[in-house]
Order: C-alpha cells, then sequence, then structure tokens
C-alpha cells in the first residue's frame, strides 16, 4: 500500500501539494526524552542493530512532530560492518585501525552488504510494519567521500589532512578506495530499496573539507556513478552536499530528484543556482531552534517564501537537529511550515 500521507512523495515528483512537506535531518535523536530513555537501557550501536527498536525509535518523531516523512533510524557509519572493521561511539564515531597507506586499502576485505547488513533491512521491514503505511520511509547512505573520511581519519575531523594528503599524494590509492566503496554504497541502497524504503538520502556532509575544483576532479565522478545507479532503484532520491554554497552548483549538475541545501547559502540564491525545474530540500538553520518561538517562525517562513521559485520545495534543516533543541519548538515548527 502507497503512503497516505504523500505530500513528501509528491514533492519528490516536483509536484506542489497544498502543505509544503517537512522533515528533520537526524529526527530521531537525544533532544528527544522518548529517545534517551532507549538509550538508557542499551547502547548506541545495539540500537542499530535492533530492528525493533530501530522501528520505535523512527517512529517517535513521526508521533510527536507530526511530520511527513520518516527516516530510518541508523548511522552512515554501520557500513563498515561489511568490512569488519570495527566503530565505537563514544558518542563521536571513533574507528581504532583507520586505513592510511596503500598496505592498510589493499589488505581491507570487502564483504557483501546483503548479509553482512542485513540487520538494516531488518530494521527497514520493522519501520515499514510500524509506520502501517502512515507516511513514506526515507532510506539513506553516507557519500562515498563522507564515509570514507571517517575510514580514513578515524574519527570526525576538522582539517581532513588523512584523507587530504592520500588525495594529493596517493590519488591512484584514493581513487581505487572510492571505486569500492561506491560500489559497496550501491549494494547497499539498492538492499535498502528491496526491504521496502520509499526514497533515498546521501549525505555528503564533509564535502566542504575539499575545494571546488578537487571536489569536482576526485568526488564527482563517483558521487555520479552511484547517484546514476539510484535511478534504476525506482525510488526518488535527496542528494545531500553540505559545507559550502559552491558545491551546489557541482551537485546539481547530477540528475538526483531533490537537491538539499543547507544553511550555507540563502533559499532564493540557491534556487537560482538549482533552477525553475529542480525540487529543493532545506534549510533553515539547525541553531535557530535554540532561539526564540517568533524568530523560528519568521525565519520558516522565509525559507518557504524563498523557495517559491523552485519546482516543488521539502521543508528541512540545513542540517541535523542539534541535541539541545527543545522538542515542543521543532514540533511548533513543523506546525508554521504546514500552515505557511
Ligand atoms: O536522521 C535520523 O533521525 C536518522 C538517524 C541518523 C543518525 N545518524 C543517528 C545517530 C542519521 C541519518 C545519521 C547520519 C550521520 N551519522 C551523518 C550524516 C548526517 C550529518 O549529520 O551530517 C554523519 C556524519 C554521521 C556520523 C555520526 N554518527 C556522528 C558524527 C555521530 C556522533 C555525533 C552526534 O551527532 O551525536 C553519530 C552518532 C549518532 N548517529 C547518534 C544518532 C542519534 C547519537 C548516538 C547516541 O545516541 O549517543
Amino acid at each position: 500500500m502507497p503512503p497516505r500521507n504523500q505530500t513528501f512523495l509528491q514533492a519528490c515528483r516536483g509536484e506542489r501539494p497544498a502543505r509544503t512537506p517537512i522533515w528533520l535531518m537526524r529526527q530521531a535523536g537525544r533532544y528527544m526524552p522518548e529517545y534517551r530513555a532507549i538509550r538508557a537501557k542499551v547502547s548506541f550501536t545495539e540500537l542499530c542493530r535492533s530492528p525493533d527498536l530501530c522501528a520505535e525509535v523512527t517512529l517517535q518523531p513521526v508521533d510527536y512532530l507530526g511530520v511527513d516523512a520518516a527516516i530510518l533510524f541508523s548511522d552512515i557509519l554501520v557500513v563498515f560492518d561489511a568490512l569488519g572493521i570495527d566503530v565505537r561511539f563514544e558518542p563521536s564515531p571513533v574507528i581504532a585501525t583507520p586505513v592510511r597507506t596503500a598496505a592498510d586499502v589493499n589488505a581491507l576485505q570487502w564483504g557483501d552488504p546483503h548479509t553482512e547488513l542485513s540487520y538494516v533491512y531488518n530494521a527497514v521491514r520493522a519501520c515499514k510494519r510500524a509506520l502501517a503505511d502512515r507516511v513514506p520511509l526515507i532510506g539513506f547512505c553516507g557519500a562515498p567521500f563522507t564515509t570514507l573520511s571517517y575510514l580514513v581519519e578515524g574519527q570526525t575531523s576538522r582539517e581532513f589532512e588523512h584523507i587530504k594528503g592520500m588525495i594529493f599524494s596517493a590519488p591512484a590509492v584514493f581513487a581505487g578506495l572510492m571505486e569500492n566503496m561506491t560500489t559497496l554504497l550501491c549494494e547497499y541502497l539498492r538492499g535498502q530499496v528491496l526491504a521496502g524504503v520509499d526514497a533515498l538520502q546521501v549525505f555528503d556532509s564533509w564535502a566542504g573539507a575539499l575545494a571546488p575544483a578537487d571536489y569536482r576532479e576526485h568526488v564527482l565522478p563517483h558521487l555520479a556513478r552511484l547517484v546514476d545507479f539510484t535511478r534504476n532503484l525506482g525510488v526518488p532520491l535527496i542528494l545531500f552536499v553540505r559545507g559550502n554554497a559552491n558545491l551546489l552548483a557541482l551537485a546539481a549538475e547530477l540528475p538526483a530528484e531533490v537537491i538539499g541545501v543547507d544553511w550555507s547559502i540563502d533559499m532564493d540564491q540557491a534556487v537560482a543556482i538549482t533552477g525553475p525545474n529542480r525540487v529543493v530540500q532545506g534549510n533553515l538553520d539547525p541553531m535557530l531552534l535554540l532561539g526564540p518561538a517568533a524568530l523560528v517562525e519568521r525565519k520558516a517562513r522565509e525559507v518557504v517564501a524563498a523557495a517559491r521559485h523552485a519546482k516543488a520545495h521539502i521543508f528541512n534543516l540545513g542540517h541535523g537537529i542539534s541535541r539541545h533543541t527543545d522538542p515542543a519548538l521543532a514540533r511548533h515548527l513543523v506546525e508554521v511550515v504546514h500552515s505557511a
């Protein structure tokens, strides 16, 4: 059965439903007391590996906020299970054995996501059952560059010195790694669609680490292959390339149905870049939700108005919601966007 609330999927197709659809990146998480109650009992890793708990957490913001789409509760870094590489969440991710040399890269064992990540696919099925066709379910993965930045740096990085060092001093090693990671992510997304997700989002959260010309040369061809691959999966793709407004034009060269816009650019300028035939998603600065309700209302209406020349608009934050957000204000934001 298709989801009863179709507004998100309509917007993905370029239609303009009566109410602007909204969901929030990282909408399930520590800012919600219901989430913290579950995390008091299980670790983040255990949670990601427990399909029924993933479903429960995935539905928390659907029930409380009234958003128009659910996003699978998981993490972009679970794919390392297909390489047999352990990630500890402290809660910031740490990989004890980062991959930095040609020898490290050659020693990698590329496993099959359909077996190694079957718990994610079980979580997708559990989410679909629990949602009972209320709203669509979004599956996701990290883009090849963002995913590899964790593998090479071993943690969230400020300077990205190891991965950029690899790009500039051993470009063939980096290209081989990107090639293999892209193939793994293609299969991983295919598995999510087979398990039932209604749409996909690819997060290139750390794209802004690279100068646009270097992004074009070393990253874009691989991302293009991932985007092209998803076109044959039969669900819409949201491409979110974050960090620098110059990257938006590069992202918009790729044939993703929806272009995610971060908060580093005003929405009307973003639409001027993506053009009148593109669907955009975004882009309220998540930290605005730490401010007063009246300011959130005004800024949210400004974003909706600024997106009016796009083909269609899915309201979202310009990056993930802060853990310090008052859930009631996030819920108020959903009402404001629905009535804008
Ligand atoms: O959006 C959702 O509600 C679905 C769940 C989701 C999580 N991570 C849960 C999570 C999604 C879509 C992600 C994506 C993700 N993970 C990204 C891309 C999006 C972005 O924010 O740029 C990245 C870079 C990661 C890597 C990651 N995972 C980091 C940096 C951290 C720790 C810092 C933080 O934000 O908490 C995680 C852990 C993580 N992933 C948590 C959650 C709810 C917190 C874990 C906890 O409960 O302690």
